[in-house]
């Protein structure tokens, strides 16, 4: 593995030939070999059923590739590593991942616990706890909601509970499932905002959306899945998305869906009846 070999240089995440078969013998995704380096941002595009997800499950370490390898940082990423204390504890806190699904990442009794509950397993003291905690609900504006259950919330209240948690620890690489999917318009831009100053931090954001018009702003590559689990292409945003042939073919676009420049770098996506 000479790539992985070269310390210092080592990607965050290097995948070789990357099969995932789930076990009922549905391919997720066929053959990927993809390389992300440090404060990297890249946006994951495709149809429904593409493969995002179970991407992004296999980057956190969720599930692991049925063929083909993975490392993370220079090591290999599999059942036997993260068995290892020192190697989990390690990767744990250097990844976070924000599901597509809120319900399934929620599981305290109240979102201030929920927040706490990354820096706590951590390890951390509960003065450091206590001070992460509110720095984060005042930074995703949620310290009115801070003494609910997350799982009386609305959907877009959980997404933000989650985003929340999740940054509680710090991580260096940012994975987000669909994050804007549940957001109202304000929230969505903020958000987006929040990507924007991240990356400029130094984050590694790896981001699964929809939303096709903020990706140039959260994004430096794009890799858009085509239906059959494979990568179909890979490359700048701007240079991807102006690219109707190839959006028509992996059905991100709709025959009747075109893009408008209104005037300086203002760019929408209408769909016309
Ligand atoms: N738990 C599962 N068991 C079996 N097959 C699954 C499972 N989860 C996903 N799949 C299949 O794997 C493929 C990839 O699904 P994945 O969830 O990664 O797609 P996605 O690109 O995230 O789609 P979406 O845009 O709808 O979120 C699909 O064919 C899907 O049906
Ligand atoms: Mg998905």
């Amino acid at each position: 593995m000479s790539s992985v070999e070269t310390a210092g240089a080592a990607p965050v995440f290097l995948l070789e030939g990357v099969t995932y078969r789930y076990p009922d013998g549905e391919i997720g995704v066929n053959n990927l070999d993809l390389s992300v380096g440090e404060r990297e941002r890249i946006v994951l595009l495709g149809a429904n059923g593409s493969g995002k997800s179970t991407l992004l499950r296999i980057l956190d370490g969720l599930i692991f590739p049925s063929d083909g390898l993975v490392h993370t940082f220079g090591q290999v990423l599999n059942e036997k590593s993260l068995s290892e204390e020192v190697f989990n504890y390690d990767f744990r806190r250097r990844v976070g991942f924000v599901f597509q699904n809120s319900e399934t990442q929620l599981f305290s009794s109240t979102v201030w616990d929920e927040i706490a509950f990354g820096p706590l397993h951590m390890g951390m003291e509960e003065p450091e706890i206590r001070r992460r905690v509110s720095e984060v609900l005042e930074l995703v504006g949620i310290e009115a909601i801070k003494d609910r259950p997350p799982f009386k919330l609305s959907g877009g209240e959980k997404k933000k509970v989650a985003l929340a948690a999740v940054l509680a620890t710090n991580p260096d690489v940012l994975l987000l499932d669909e994050p804007t999917a549940a957001l109202d318009p304000r929230t969505e831009r903020w958000l987006v905002d929040m990507l924007i100053q991240l990356g400029k931090f130094g984050k590694t954001i790896i981001t699964a959306t929809h939303h096709l018009d903020i990706v140039e702003e959260i994004s430096d590559r794009v890799l858009i899945f085509g239906e059959d689990h494979r990568v179909a292409a890979t490359g700048p945003p701007s240079e991807l998305l102006s690219e109707k042939e190839l959006l028509l073919h992996v059905n991100l676009i709709d025959p009747r869906f075109h893009k408008h420049s209104h005037g300086g770098d203002h760019r929408h996506y209408h769909i016309h009846d």
